[in-house]
């Protein structure tokens, strides 16, 4: 039966990942061909490099007119260097593919060898790196090649068979190289394998943290306790579920989570701007202490204590409400918006009641009496509030699970879990 012209499976291309395949000289080259449609069928974004002897197998036009793409040969192509350099080729995929993997390809693996551009983009790669090797049985089996397999095993290289059968240099054995079919088996669930890990990957998140710091006078300020360790982490298990995070922080002295961009901001009004700045974001996550009230007036100079005066009195007006800013966003509003209620008492019905006042989705609410050890210490006992279904209390642990276990909810509502 002929194939439908559209694959119900086809899928964007890019959309399943890009794969860097490098095509080495055999005659098992020309399966590659059937490989490359086979893998943009499943929207791989598939990017050829050939070795000169691959080109006497197959085509660089028959690879490029299948892989929609240029096909890369020389190392030393003054345009190819100028349009795309050979590091940046090895970067930019999610998979390198050796197939066929040459016992010669595979020796200069072994040695770090790079006297070509396929050799030197293999040695200059920082992905995962996946062979599929096709050879005569007794170049395979050679105590050379064992050597080199067992070395690149260790160094984190996948193996895709070879196969045993008949030999198109008319043995039989060991050394065929593996059915596209398979090929393809195993590059999807290599692709898929980091994504299932990196659950938030395309979401973009906001998270904020610490206190904020509001001016009395040019030395002297009004702040509260928090340390900004569950916000931080929080950004932290974020970024490492694989969203884009913006962390705007007050004054904290904490080091910056990795993978995350920081704003720093002083006042609840300048992270409010930094807040609204960040949008739009699919999920925004509300952990700073923000100051309730600021001073109304800030003086440019210090205010003086003079002999015999009154002590001045601190005229106090309310900070804007980020939470309830993000909520009401409008069209802008995030798909999911998540705060904190500190409470030193009633703590859930304090956070039922704060979540329905602010208009967010959830709230953890948690205890910041100074018994319970949460201000600037390194664990916490959250309470998941979200309107849906009763309150769940989190057991006391470190703030980095509840960060944990934060990120993997949201990564199951927003349907990326
Ligand atoms: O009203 P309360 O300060 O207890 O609310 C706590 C929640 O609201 C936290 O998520 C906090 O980050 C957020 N909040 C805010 N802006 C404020 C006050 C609180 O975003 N001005």
């Amino acid at each position: 039966m002929d194939e439908p012209l559209l694959d119900p499976r086809v899928l964007a291309d890019g959309a399943g990942g890009r794969l860097l395949l490098v095509i080495g000289g055999g005659i098992a080259a020309y399966k590659c061909l059937e490989l490359i449609r086979r893998l943009k069928d499943r929207g791989i974004a598939v990017r050829c490099v050939m070795t000169r002897s691959a080109a006497q197998f197959v085509t660089p036009l028959s690879a490029a007119a299948l892989s929609v793409d240029k096909v890369y040969t020389e190392l030393f192509s003054l345009t190819d260097e100028a349009e795309m350099g050979h590091i940046r080729l090895s970067r930019e995929a999610d998979l390198v593919l050796v197939a066929p993997a040459t016992a010669d390809l595979l020796a200069k693996m072994v040695h770090g060898q790079a006297d070509d551009l396929a050799s030197t983009v293999l040695l200059a790669t920082d992905k995962p790196v996946m062979v599929a090797p096709a050879m005569n049985p007794m170049m395979w089996n050679h105590p050379a090649t064992r050597r080199n397999v067992a070395q690149l095993k260790a160094d984190g290289v996948a193996f895709v068979g070879p196969d045993a059968g008949d030999m198109a240099c008319g043995e039989v054995g060991s050394g065929r190289m593996a059915e596209p079919a398979r090929i393809l088996e195993e590059v999807l669930e290599r692709l898929a394998a980091p994504r299932r890990q990196r659950p938030l990957a395309g979401l973009r998140a906001l998270v904020t943290s610490g206190p904020t710091r509001e001016p009395i006078d040019p030395v002297r300020f009004i702040m509260n306790h928090s340390s900004g360790k569950q916000g931080h982490a929080i950004a932290g298990e974020l970024a490492a579920a694989g969203a884009d995070v913006i962390l705007v922080s007050g004054p904290v002295s904490l080091p910056d989570p990795p993978g995350v961009r920081v704003v720093r901001v002083e006042t609840a009004r300048e992270m409010l701007a930094a807040c609204q700045a960040a949008l739009p974001i699919d999920v925004a996550v509300c952990a700073a202490a923000v100051a309730d009230w600021r001073p109304a007036h800030t003086p440019e100079q210090k205010i003086k204590k003079e002999a015999g005066a009154a002590a001045p009195v601190l005229q106090l007006v309310e900070n804007p409400d980020i939470l309830s800013t993000i909520s009401a966003a409008g069209p802008q509003r995030p798909r999911l918006v998540i705060g904190f209620a500190a409470e030193t008492e009633n703590v859930v019905a304090q956070a039922t009641r704060k979540r329905a006042r602010k208009n967010c989705d959830w709230i953890l609410g948690n205890d910041v009496s100074p018994s319970a050890g949460t201000f600037g210490g390194d664990s916490n006992q959250v309470t998941l509030v979200t309107g849906d279904g009763p309150p769940e209390p989190w057991p006391a642990t470190s703030k980095r699970e509840v960060a944990r276990r934060l990120a993997l909810r949201i990564a199951g509502a927003l349907g990326h879990g």
